[in-house]
């Protein structure tokens, strides 16, 4: 008889995050056994019933709903995990916390600050532990990466780079609005790369190097009108297709950031460099469990970029999974994410990012687009709190 305690998991949305998560909590229990806690599926969400149930058949959920007021109407549910469009996590959120319930939820925090800003008004007002899934921050390269500036060995840090580079709008016959195109829809995401892609840099770029100050950006919108899925009709295309954007961080470094959905070629690279005045650290997205490290202390005849392959024991996560050398994926990022929420649990330490920590993200987002429309220079007004645990 297991000693463990349960928590139990309202699931909202049976997409691509909803098959992350899904894996996540099945996994958790083989590979971080020491937890006090253990992830119980007990029901999952959509609004299609055929589809809902074929979807807790595949990963082991105990019940199905098809309205997302009755996952938060049960007793026998602990904590939500919101996994559907952006225009949902506000609602939905706020009334599980109303609830009482936990809650995991998807990035962008909402759709916009106001939004967020109830959200984490919320989940405060009701003390509930809540995290938002900025996986990436969970990839053990980019946790090392965290390791290493933190013990200072980059010194004062002048650039922070980073790019999210996709290409599956490029055609003009790509609809907009409802399933599998709601990205594209203003309404149902907030923005477009800004909120999509720019938000996970712009994550990984406050935790790794503070918060960002100020913002000056441009954005594009390349295909100016799409059809609508829902009204089948052609419509004006809110979203920004492309960002760049620059920027101050509070420790006096300049960042530079650039996402795109047309960059042919590129599916999704996302890319970081951070330049320090004794050493440099860059990440690629399609070599996830590489790091490089250029370290000027290093004798110059051997001086150049080490390529450290993040898989021995004693880098972050390893230990938990198979033999030094042996690569892990995208998936575990969000095993990591569960297991670091069940141990936040057991500490009663809060599970990084937080709302209020993806409010920050949400003020560089709503400043970036901003910026874009007066062409002016905005401040973020983010409050970071740089004092972050690594995982
Ligand atoms: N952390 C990451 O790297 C990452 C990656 C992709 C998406 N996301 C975020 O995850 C969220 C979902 O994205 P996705 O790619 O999984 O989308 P998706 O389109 O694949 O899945 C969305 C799911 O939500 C369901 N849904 C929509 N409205 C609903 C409602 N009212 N009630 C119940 N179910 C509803 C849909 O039926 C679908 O199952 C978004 O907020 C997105 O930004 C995060």
């Amino acid at each position: 008889m297991s000693t463990k305690k349960e928590l139990r998991i309202g699931l909202i949305g049976t997409g691509f995050m909803g098959r992350t998560h899904s894996n996540g909590y099945n996994r958790v229990p083989n590979f971080f056994p020491q937890l006090q806690y253990n992830p119980v599926l007990q029901a999952v969400c959509s609004r299609n019933e055929a589809n809902v149930r074929a979807f807790a058949d595949q990963w082991g959920y105990k019940s199905v709903e098809t309205d997302w007021r009755a996952v938060i109407a049960r007793d026998d549910i602990d904590a939500v995990d919101i996994c559907t469009p952006n225009d949902t996590h506000a609602e939905i959120a706020i009334a599980a916390a109303e609830a009482g319930k936990m809650i995991l939820c998807e990035k962008p925090l909402a759709r916009n600050l106001t939004e967020a800003q109830s959200m984490v008004d919320a989940v405060e007002k009701a003390g509930v532990a809540n995290t938002v899934w900025y996986n990436y921050r969970r990839v053990p390269a980019v946790t090392l990466a965290k390791q290493i500036i933190d013990s200072g060995k980059l010194g004062k840090i002048f650039h922070y780079r980073a790019n999210f580079l996709q290409d599956w709008t490029i055609n003009a016959n790509v609809p907009q609005g409802g399933t599998g195109t709601w990205r594209m829809d203003v309404e149902a995401a907030g923005s477009g790369v800004t909120g999509d892609l720019l938000a996970h840099c712009i994550d990984t770029a406050m935790w790794l190097n503070g918060g960002i100050t100020d913002v000056s950006a441009v954005t594009e919108t390349f295909v100016k009108e799409r059809m609508h899925q829902l009204t089948g009709k052609m419509q004006p295309v809110g979203i920004d297709d492309a960002c760049i954007f620059h920027c101050h961080f509070e420790n006096g470094s300049l960042g530079l950031f650039e996402s795109t959905r047309y960059a042919r070629g590129h599916k999704a690279l996302y890319t970081f460099e951070i330049n320090g005045e004794n050493a440099s650290i860059r990440w690629d997205l399609h070599d996830l469990n590489r790091l490089e490290y250029f370290d000027y202390a290093d004798e110059g005849i051997v001086r150049g970029w080490r390529s450290i392959h993040v898989t021995d024991g004693d880098q972050p996560y390893m230990g938990k999974w198979w033999v030094p050398g042996l690569s892990i994926g995208y998936e575990h990022t969000f095993v990591h994410q569960v297991a670091d929420f069940l141990k936040s649990l057991e500490t009663g330490e809060p599970c990084q990012p937080t709302f209020r920590d993806s409010l920050e993200t949400q003020k560089v987002c709503e400043a970036v687009i901003e910026s874009a429309k007066t062409r002016s220079w905005k401040d973020t007004n983010v409050e970071w709190n740089a004092a972050v645990s690594v995982g």
